[in-house]
């Protein structure tokens, strides 16, 4: 037997947008709780919660003040102790994210070393003298402008990668790793199931060398982080590696060298975007680079390191959105993805709504925006010259905003999300795409994502098999997985064509999950309908 999450499911969370109890338009933990017999229906392993931590809101969460306190909106520890124990009951683990590239600027020790720089806590966070009048160096911040801010106070630069409310920990500083260590298993002692790793791959940065991902010591912390908090346990790790390729991917995830479970990889969510141009320019997506870049990440760690599986994610736009039809293909195409990605190996990740095929919104002002990136994008890109259209139209395609709308439950006021007005609009698509819509829909995507969520763990051909693409169509991905004399083939359109695809060597063959219907299919000559996806547990005939 392989270890748990490699037959697991992981459901993400954005609790801002999850379910709100106490009528502030804000999700909060009590909301997951109320959740909770949800989720079990669905099937998942494990919720990975995006940052539930004390926090100024910044950029929602991932500026922590406090890693030891839950934010005042999401509700208390003890509701958080709560939340591990009444998931537990029900098999269902709690991943945390791990936020420690950086923290809030309102976390004490920032408040210290900024105050004093003659306290311990100066040399926590990344301080430099200005060169010639300026900033150290021409580094740029993810969320636009400079990566250094100016203390009047003291006259030197601090660093941040995010934004200037996010200052970047020192992890030169052995007593800053420590204090993350002594964190986690105090985290570890509650009895979650893992970590997430927020953009883990910043953490070796050299400012000076203008490095920033893929440092030189990056995998010596991770490793000293295993010794640390993550040997000898159980828990799974997934760390947020934009930077990574499958080689460095290895060294994450291969067991041998005892960092992490897995890495989230980004290559795949970038192929509608120009190399080296921001994500916002975009072009149509080409299903052969995305079969082609799949199946790379399949080959290259069949052996060693392991994937995870995702189309989305809270800083991603809508998978249906993005890989499929929202419009009047949205129920195939959200089927389609679901039954392509969940029959691959790795750990699949479903993000909040995706399984009931929740898309992305279009934002007609941009005061309905609350990300700070999509938001700073604008003034930067007005003050260029950008219309107002157009700006709102890339936000609409890119933003993470798309993501972070309220869930939807229900066909009453603000989605059954909330008594309140949400903090975030709700997409007004709710009174027809919604949970209790899909629960009560036998055909809905919803039970697509509980039959695959169910085929995966009881199907080692599945969770463990090997990969490999079949030559057909452009438009068309078909793969075989095989493992002791079991085979599963699948075969998806990821078009609104009809495509005639020829596979003699299967013949007549009866699907175990289809989007449209479950009638036997005769291989040697297919006819693809629009986004149409089939699996089958095969027998070859030659
Ligand atoms: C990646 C997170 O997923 C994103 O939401 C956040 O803004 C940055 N890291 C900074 O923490």
């Amino acid at each position: 037997m392989g270890k748990w999450w490699q037959s697991a499911v992981i459901y993400q969370i954005y609790p801002r947008s999850f379910k709100d109890t106490n009528g502030d338009g804000i999700g909060d933990l009590a909301g997951i709780i109320s959740k909770l017999d949800y989720l079990e229906k669905l099937g998942v392993t494990a919720l990975w919660l995006c940052p539930v931590y004390r926090s100024p809101n910044d950029d929602n969460g991932y500026d922590i003040s406090d890693y030891r306190q839950i934010m005042a909106e999401f509700g208390t520890l003890g509701q958080m102790e709560d939340l591990i124990k009444k998931a537990k009951q029900r098999g269902i683990k709690i991943v945390m994210d791990l936020v420690v590239n950086h923290t809030s600027d309102e976390h004490q020790w920032f408040i210290e070393a900024k105050n004093d720089p003659k306290s311990k806590y100066r040399d926590y966070y990344i301080w430099r003298d200005p060169k010639a009048g300026k900033e150290p160096t021409e580094l740029k911040s993810v969320f636009g402008g400079s990566a250094w801010e100016y203390d009047e106070q003291s006259g030197q630069y601090y660093f941040h990668q995010f934004s200037r409310k996010q200052p970047d920990l020192n992890w030169e500083n052995p007593v800053v790793r420590k204090e993350v260590y002594e964190m986690m298993n105090f985290w570890v002692a509650k009895g979650i199931g893992g970590f997430r790793m927020d953009v883990i791959d910043l953490i070796g940065k050299v400012p000076e060398k203008n490095i920033t991902s893929n440092g030189p010591k990056l995998h010596e912390y991770l490793k000293e982080m295993h010794q640390n908090v993550l040997a000898d346990t159980k828990l799974v790790t997934v760390g947020e590696t934009w930077g990574a390729t499958p080689d460095i991917a290895k060294l994450y995830s291969d067991p041998e060298q005892k960092e992490l479970s897995m890495v989230f990889q980004f290559e795949h969510v970038q192929l509608d975007q120009f190399p080296n141009r921001p994500k916002w320019f975009t072009r149509p997506l080409s299903v052969v680079k995305l079969k082609e870049v799949i199946t790379k990440w399949q080959v290259e760690l069949a052996d060693v390191g392991w994937n995870s599986l995702f189309w989305n994610n809270h800083d991603l736009p809508r998978a249906v959105s993005a890989f499929g039809d929202d419009g009047i293909y949205r129920v195939q195409s959200a089927k389609m993805l679901a039954i392509v990605l969940h029959l691959l190996k790795g750990t699949p990740y479903i993000y909040q709504g995706e399984e009931i095929g929740m898309t992305n919104l279009k934002f007609t002002d941009i005061a309905q925006i609350d990300d700070i990136e999509s938001k700073n994008m604008y003034q930067e890109y007005k003050a260029k010259g950008y219309s107002n259209e157009e700006l709102l139209q890339m936000i609409s395609h890119k933003g993470r905003d798309n993501a972070r709308t309220p869930m939807q439950w229900d066909a009453t006021k603000n989605a059954g999300f909330s008594s309140a007005k949400p903090w975030l609009a709700v997409a007004p698509n709710y009174q027809t795409i919604n949970v209790k819509a899909a629960l009560a829909d036998k055909e809905s995507i919803f039970y697509t994502y509980q039959k695959l969520i169910a085929y995966r763990k009881s199907h080692e051909v599945i969770s463990v098999g090997d990969y490999s693409l079949v030559e057909t169509k452009a438009e068309v991905f078909a793969y075989v997985r095989s493992y002791e004399g079991q085979s599963v083939l699948v075969i998806a359109n990821f078009s609104k064509n009809v495509q005639k695809v020829a596979l003699p060597k299967y013949q007549i063959q009866t699907p175990f999950i289809a989007n449209y219907d479950n009638s036997p299919r005769d291989l040697a000559q297919l006819e693809l309908r629009p986004y149409e996806a089939l699996a089958f547990e095969i027998t070859d005939h030659l």
